[in-house]
């Protein structure tokens, strides 16, 4: 286990009926933006569970946030935190909407020349406008972390940002919120989890025993309660537990003192960048090619893995290995995801080797946690993953 500090200053306000608590979460004086998506709120009874909890602030409305939030929308919404002289933000949403909402927090607050600079220069965010959220949508971990991911259609691309400063105040975190949505966006939320885990597990042995644990542990809830909450989202224990696991999958705690991998995020954004794929179908498009072709600096966990989470006892470590990479693929299919970027455009052609490029122009050259992942190797992986 190597050095790290820890410290994660989000408020977590968990349970059924506890929207309502946002009346004492805002500062009292605030000048609220309510910020919000393509309008689900408005049909599952969350806008106004919303509004009554805010009844006695002054609240302005900012909707039609997309999924894979865009820059020139959030420039819109910008403005209207100029104008309005707006002091604390409010996302109700998913991770598209809290995203966006964490770009404006830093974007509200910042003195360069464009706010684009935030994001293509990776100018980390030290100090942003107070923001909560009320999270309506299991799947990111984004309400209690410090990291966002915003969309540019017109450059297509899809770039991160972080920084201390983009941590929530709070997040209201109701499991009854899961009822309303729909299938597809169920079963990406639980592969973004899955996969978030394994970038920060599936590596090398690092000496961490708690943290392996921590992860497989969440490994282990969310492929319990796949199918319950895919055949009945009302569960509310199965809800409950899908929730915090993805909340817990990305909130910082299991990645302290291990290395970490994230190239399948990386590789995984150009995909929804260039062909508008579901952000967690391009991990499980690209995750199960890279593990395979990391095949020998990955097995000893991938062995781990197969042995602790999906109950692989039989075998050599290498056939071990190869039988989680297949326990993977397998469970993505069954959630109703392909694992092959043909499955979901006839224009993959080429795509590797643009992806390849880009990484070279951007100076990404050394990806995984080895940083030994150059853009040639990226190339083959997603060839692979054709
Ligand atoms: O826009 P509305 O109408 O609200 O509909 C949304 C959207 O169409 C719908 N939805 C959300 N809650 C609902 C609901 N429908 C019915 N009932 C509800 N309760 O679901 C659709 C998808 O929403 P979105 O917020 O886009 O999904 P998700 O939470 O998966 O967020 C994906 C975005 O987060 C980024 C991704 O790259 C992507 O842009 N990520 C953010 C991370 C972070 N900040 O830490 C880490 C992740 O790896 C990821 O990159
Ligand atoms: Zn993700």
């Amino acid at each position: 286990m190597t050095n790290f500090e820890f410290k994660n200053p989000t408020k977590i306000i968990f349970g059924k009926n506890t929207i309502e608590k946002l009346t004492t979460e805002i500062p009292s004086e605030a000048k609220i933006l309510l910020l919000y998506g393509g309008g689900s709120i408005k049909k599952n009874g969350i806008y106004e569970q919303v509004k009554t909890a805010l009844n006695n602030f002054d609240v302005v409305e900012f909707g039609g946030i997309p999924a894979n939030p865009e820059y020139a929308i959030l420039m819109q919404a910008l403005e209207v935190i100029k104008t309005e002289k707006i002091t604390f933000l409010l996302a109700v949403g998913g991770g598209s909407v809290i995203d966006g909402t964490k770009f404006l927090s830093s974007a509200a607050l910042f003195d360069g020349d464009t706010p684009w600079d935030i994001l293509a220069n990776s100018i980390p965010t030290i100090v942003g406008m107070q923001f909560g959220t009320v999270l309506t949508l299991p799947a990111t971990g984004s309400e209690m972390n410090s990291g966002a991911v915003i969309t540019r259609a017109e450059t297509k691309e899809k770039r991160g940002m972080g920084g201390p400063g983009l941590f929530p105040l709070f997040s209201i975190l109701d499991p009854q919120v899961v009822k309303s949505i729909p299938k597809r966006q169920l079963a990406n939320g639980i592969t973004d989890a899955f996969m978030h885990v394994l970038e920060q597990y599936m590596t090398y042995p690092a000496g961490a025993y708690l943290q392996d644990r921590f992860a497989e542990s969440i490994l282990q809830t969310l492929i319990e309660i796949a199918p319950k909450i895919l055949t009945d989202p009302t569960d509310h224990i199965a809800a409950s537990n899908f929730m915090w696991s993805c909340t817990m999958a990305l909130n910082g705690l299991i990645q302290k003192g291990v290395p970490t991998d994230w190239a399948v995020h990386a590789i995984g954004h150009e995909l929804t960048a260039l062909f508008g794929i579901d952000h967690a179908r391009t991990l499980a498009i690209i995750a199960p090619s890279h593990y395979a072709y990391n095949f020998e600096s990955k097995k000893e966990k991938l062995a781990q893995y197969a042995e602790r989470v999906w109950q692989i006892t039989e075998g050599t470590i290498d056939e071990k290995a190869k039988a989680g990479i297949t326990k993977t693929t397998v469970f993505f299919n069954d959630l109703g995801i392909s694992t092959k970027l043909s499955e979901y455009t006839d224009a993959y052609d080429g795509t590797a080797a643009l992806i390849s490029k880009r990484f070279t122009e951007r100076g990404w050259l050394e990806l995984g946690e080895h940083k030994t992942l150059t853009p040639n190797d990226v190339e083959k992986i997603v060839e692979m993953a054709y």
